[in-house]
């Protein structure tokens, strides 16, 4: 079976891990403030605070910004549990925008037409490795005096007008070991913004300024050694994945038949988190299961909108096309091990079974 995700890691990552092992330094120290900023620099921010997920840097960004019950947070309702999960950790509402059906990304129209007196923040996510429209999100953001929180958890490296995505408003990514780069677990938060940089490293560390005095309740966020070793390892080869994954994209748009192929518009470097095509006509799951019989693993990212989750029953909102999309999405393999003969084996399996 060609996996749907699987981890690159090499002789450098071992090394590295053993080395922190061998230290007897484990928890949060050098290797953490050294991959800081070695991420901060890839980004081209001022800041990067590592945290143990990213999960813990969305709610970390939510709580350095104040955010709290009253408060209203715009995203979108096709993406992963965590990203509206973390606005209610810190008491606030999320509130959900529908998708551009094209790129599957939140549609700015849609934000705008959703900010009330009680908006404080936008959390865009920058899906399958494409950047949301920043220039359209800044703009409403500036004008309503509204933060942005970026959930870039699954776009490292990519950019929108050449710039990074994580670099525009406060950017939060994951390092879970199906993205595009892995520590194991953890986090990081990216900013050009000071305050909010100081705020992140005292609410990450137990609310903690000086060693051992506590001002306000803060969190044991932070990421160990051991997980900064293997990410000070991969950020080097991270250019080298994201090419893969693009090349491997490039191939897969050119060949496959029936199915209609992921878009990357001007402007946009989009690096393939997840290779996600539309399967319509009802039959994706079908399309799932016979896939997964002639060797192909692939994913459904995501089949239930958060708006439709039973945890968010309480939520009234209208987002047409991010249902369309959980219907019809079906995610295929491109990361960094597949290689040519696996990329005809899908070209192949889909073919045949979405082919004319
Ligand atoms: C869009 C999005 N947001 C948030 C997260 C949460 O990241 P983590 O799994 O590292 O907590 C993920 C990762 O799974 C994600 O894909």
């Amino acid at each position: 079976m060609i996996p749907i995700a699987r981890p690159q890691i090499g002789e450098d990552e071992k090394q590295a891990v053993w080395a922190v092992l061998e230290s007897g330094m484990l928890a949060q120290g050098p290797r953490v403030a050294e991959f800081e900023g070695k991420f901060a620099a890839y980004c081209g921010v001022r800041h990067a605070v590592a945290t143990s997920s990213g999960t813990t840097a969305l709610h970390v960004a939510l709580l350095a910004h104040g955010l709290g019950p009253g408060d209203e947070v715009i995203t979108t309702p096709f993406t992963f549990i965590a990203s509206a999960n973390t606005v209610r950790y810190v008491g606030a509402t999320p509130v959900f925008a529908d998708i551009d059906p094209l790129t599957f990304n939140i549609c700015p129209e849609a934000v705008e037409a959703a900010v009330t007196e009680r908006t404080k923040a936008i959390m865009p996510v920058h899906l399958f490795g494409l950047s949301c429209d920043m220039d359209a999100l800044m703009d409403i953001a500036e004008r309503h005096h509204l933060a942005i929180i970026e959930d870039a958890c699954q776009a490292h490296g990519a950019t929108f007008r050449g710039q990074r995505a994580g670099s525009f408003g406060i950017g939060c990514f994951s390092f879970y070991p199906t993205k595009n780069m892995t520590t194991a677990e953890g986090g990081m938060i990216t900013t050009d913004d000071d305050a909010i940089a100081e705020r992140a490293r005292v609410i990450r560390q137990h609310g903690m300024r000086r060693r051992y005095y506590h001002d306000e309740v803060g969190y044991n966020f932070r990421m160990t050694d051991v997980h900064a070793a293997i990410g000070l390892a991969q950020l080097p080869r991270l250019e080298s994945f994201n090419e893969a994954r693009i090349a491997n994209a490039a191939y897969l748009n050119a060949h496959l038949k029936g199915v209609i192929t992921p878009t990357t518009p001007e402007g946009y470097r989009h690096v393939f988190h997840q290779y996600t095509v539309r399967v319509p006509g009802g039959r994706r799951d079908d399309v799932v299961t016979g896939l997964r019989e002639r060797g192909v693993g692939c994913g459904v990212y995501y089949p239930v909108p958060v708006h439709r989750q039973r945890i968010y029953a309480d939520v009234t909102c209208s987002c047409p096309e991010a249902e369309r999309a959980s219907e019809e999405v079906l995610s295929l393999p491109v990361h960094p091990g597949v290689k040519r003969a696996d990329l005809g084996q899908i070209v192949k399996a889909v073919n045949e079974l979405c082919g004319p």
